[in-house]
């Protein structure tokens, strides 16, 4: 049988370009995913981390090879890598978002085994997406997991569904596999395989459980040979963003070679739906449905790129359900496979797309763009949640000879779905499926192609940071809010995604200078800015009630909005209205602003006048809002106008971590005021101690962004319960948040 084994744990590391003969001295304990440098959230430089790094790895093997192959399987190593085992180079790997696999049978010794790998995390100009600047960083490290796996000289080496009739009562879907055999004869082997799903009601009173299926297949010697067989899914619940249903297929192999039988299995997990880009919009199972999304960068503050699974999971959700997107992005690669299998789990649409940014290199260098084509449809093309593939590097120039080979490939390697390829001018040639475009008009320009998705708006043309004063970041909000409303508006454009969900760190030549582009919705630490509201109100009301104030509520940083508003401020929810009481003076129930954006399932509510709020000014009492669905108040939030501090909130996102030496969650924390909102221009400075067996990552003491951080709590490889204690000076506050660390799974 094949075994799958994590192999994350045990790592040594080094900060330096070391030989194999170096003790291990030289080296420290660690846990991968690893970051080859914790960094500041912001002022540091592309040096801190782009540099050549050393990674060792003593084992024994966990089990006897026997006659099976003995592989690594790496995830992602940024930005290229050596490896070596047992003092032989086996191979290397240019690239850090694709993964790669190394056979080590012929290496692998009795007793023990000394890996290394040589880590250049350095700006290769002969990799994407370097070779000119670049608007985002790449940090350095053996960043995503890595995985032992042995298999038998009889396996299967890939397995890609293909569904079809999705809409009919009858689906079908066939199962390509790719059987390898390394026998020096060919071989006869029996294939079966069981699909487990949830079966729909009207399938459910039809459904003969099928006997398990076998095909007989002969596979010649030394060769992979591709296989087609149909899959029994005619009961099985489609996949959609508000029920994700997901089936998995287990698959099993099994042949005799003399007297032994040989078996092999695998388990592959994918869904039911029909994704269609029209000239006339997108369409998921039949229903037309706006795409309202935004871009995700994979960056975190202190760790750089090497968040662990919970944290990959983390972005999916609050991408879905804190901002209510129905698309990502993945800007501008494939991203992390946990993140993806939570986009998959909880439906949330994806456009993965490959590496590389406004500039082309050599041959070679396209050769690494194919390669990447091929790698990221070969990993993620079984995902339901994977609509489109991205086959031109973001923005760069037409380069038809290029992007008809990227697209053919991709056409290749998965019939199933369209390509898009993001460009910011229009004339370009148009060689995908979907015309994916930056518009940074700042409306929503008429398509010159059809079908049309804007995959950019916003970003560098309105940078907003969370400390900056309302003014500014109300604009931000309603820019967001108008051409999300400017793209529903249109029957030809099928969406917008804007730019972006997350600040972001960047090179010195982009973002403000501090190594941050703060172009995100959500602040680097994903704690929201007014424009996140704007996308959290487009929630279903019947899911969540959102209400938020879009103000501070501070009355001489305000002096007007600009010829467009005077209005005294907006509220961003999704409630039908909202009262609004001054003191004890309500100003009647308000409605959304449908003449505004009308376009918006929830339009924001524009609240009072600049008249009412100069008259007022000297003596302006508490404010209460409350908001009315189907006729009842359902939500309420106060707004106070002493903006003193009265307290610090420190909340962990999770009350329990894995006790394996990576696993993190985020701990963020406020100075908010009498009513519980933060007081954006709290520039405390905030310390933290933990007890019990647990290391905090990030900045401590810690000085507040804009009211609000975060830190992460890091597991170590020993249970037991964590407190962390904060205190906010020169307030005295303070704030505890309890972690248990157990041995539980995600
Ligand atoms: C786009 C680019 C993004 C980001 C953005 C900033 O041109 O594709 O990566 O740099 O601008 O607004």
């Amino acid at each position: 049988m094949r075994s799958v084994i994590n192999f994350n744990q045990g790592w040594l590391y080094a900060a330096r370009d070391l030989a194999l003969s170096a003790p291990d001295s030289g080296f420290v304990p660690v846990t991968i995913p690893h970051s080859n440098a914790l960094l500041p959230h912001h002022n540091f430089d592309v040096s801190d981390y782009a540099f050549i790094s050393t990674y060792r790895k003593r084992f024994t093997l966990p089990e006897a090879a026997g006659q099976r192959r003995v592989f690594l399987d790496f995830d992602g190593v940024m930005t290229a890598c050596e490896v070596f085992l047992n003092g032989q180079r086996l191979s290397e790997q240019d690239g850090g978002y694709v993964p790669f696999s190394i056979e080590i049978t012929n290496q692998l010794r009795a007793g023990e085994n000394v890996l290394q790998v040589r880590v250049d995390s350095t700006e290769r100009e002969d990799i994407p997406p370097f070779g000119y600047v670049v608007d985002y960083l790449t940090f350095g490290g053996i960043y995503r997991d890595v995985t032992l796996r042995y298999v038998e000289p009889i396996h299967i080496q890939d397995a890609f569904v293909r569904s079809h009739d999705v809409l009919t009562d009858a689906p079908r879907a066939e199962l390509d596999l790719w059987i390898r055999n390394d026998m020096a004869a060919a071989v006869e082997v029996a294939v079966n395989w069981i699909c487990d799903y949830e079966a729909r009601e009207d399938a459910l009173a039809n459904l003969v459980l099928a006997d398990p299926l076998e095909e007989r297949i002969l596979i010649p010697a030394h060769t992979t040979l591709q296989h087609t067989c149909a899959l029994d899914v005619a009961a099985a619940k489609r996949w959609s963003l508000d029920d994700p249903q997901r089936i998995t297929c287990e698959i099993m192999l099994s042949a005799a070679l003399g007297q032994d039988i040989v078996e092999d299995s695998t388990t592959i997990t994918f869904g039911l739906r029909e994704a269609e880009f029209r000239p006339d919009g997108f369409y998921l199972n039949g229903d037309k449905l706006k795409l309202r999304g935004l871009n995700r960068h994979q960056m975190y503050p202190y760790i750089g790129i090497a968040a662990p699974e919970r944290l990959q999971r983390k972005d999916a959700d609050i991408l879905k359900y804190e901002l209510g997107c129905n698309i990502v992005r993945t800007s501008h690669y494939p991203q992390s496979p946990h993140f993806l299998d939570r986009c998959d789990e909880i439906g949330l649409l994806v456009f993965e797309e490959i590496p590389g940014w406004q500039f082309v290199g050599d041959s070679d260098w396209k050769a690494l763009v194919l390669r990447d084509v091929q790698a990221m449809i070969e990993r993620d093309r079984n995902r339901p949640s994977i609509i489109i593939w991205g086959v031109r590097v973001n923005e760069s120039w037409d380069d038809d000879a290029l992007y008809a080979a990227t697209n053919e490939l991709a056409h290749k390697l998965d019939p199933t779905r369209p390509t898009g390829g993001v460009r910011y001018f229009q004339e370009s040639t148009f060689l995908e499926d979907v015309f994916t475009f930056n518009d940074f008009s700042n409306t929503i320009v008429a398509p010159q192609h059809t079908p049309h998705l804007v995959t950019e708006f916003g970003g560098h043309m309105f940078p907003t940071k969370t400390f900056d004063n309302e003014e500014r970041q109300v604009e931000h909000a309603l820019r967001h809010a108008r051409i999300q409303n400017a793209a529903a508006g249109r029957y030809d454009v099928t969406g917008a995604i804007g730019w972006c969900a997350f600040d972001y760190n960047t090179h010195v030549e982009f973002g403000a200078g501090d190594r941050v582009c703060y172009h995100g919705v959500m602040d680097m630490f994903r704690l929201p800015k007014l424009a996140a509201y704007v996308y959290e109100s487009q929630i279903d009301p019947k899911q969540r009630i959102v209400l938020r104030p879009g103000t501070f509520y501070a009355f001489g940083d305000r002096n007007n909005y600009g010829a467009e508003s005077d209005c005294a401020f907006y509220v961003f929810s999704n409630c039908d209205e909202i009262e609004v009481f001054i003191g004890d003076d309500s100003l009647g129930r308000i409605q959304p602003d449908r003449e505004g954006f009308g376009h918006l399932p929830h339009p924001p509510f524009k609240v009072g006048d600049g008249y009412l709020w100069q008259s007022q000014r000297l003596r302006v009492p508490d404010a209460r809002i409350t908001g009315y669905y189907n006729g009842h108040p359902v939500a309420e939030v106060a707004l106070a106008t002493d903006k003193l501090p009265r307290a610090l909130t420190l909340a962990a996102d999770d009350d329990e971590l894995r006790a394996d030496g990576i696993d993190m969650t985020r701990l963020a924390f406020q100075v908010v005021d009498k009513f519980g909102l933060r007081l954006p221009h709290a520039h405390a400075v905030v310390t933290f101690e933990v007890e019990g067996e647990a290391d905090l990552i990030g900045v401590n003491p810690f000085p507040l962004v804009g009211g609000q951080a975060a830190l992460y709590l890091k597991a170590r490889h020993v249970s037991g319960g964590v407190t962390v204690h904060a205190t906010a000076h020169p307030y005295g506050f303070t704030a505890q948040a309890r972690v248990t660390i157990g041995q539980d799974s995600i």
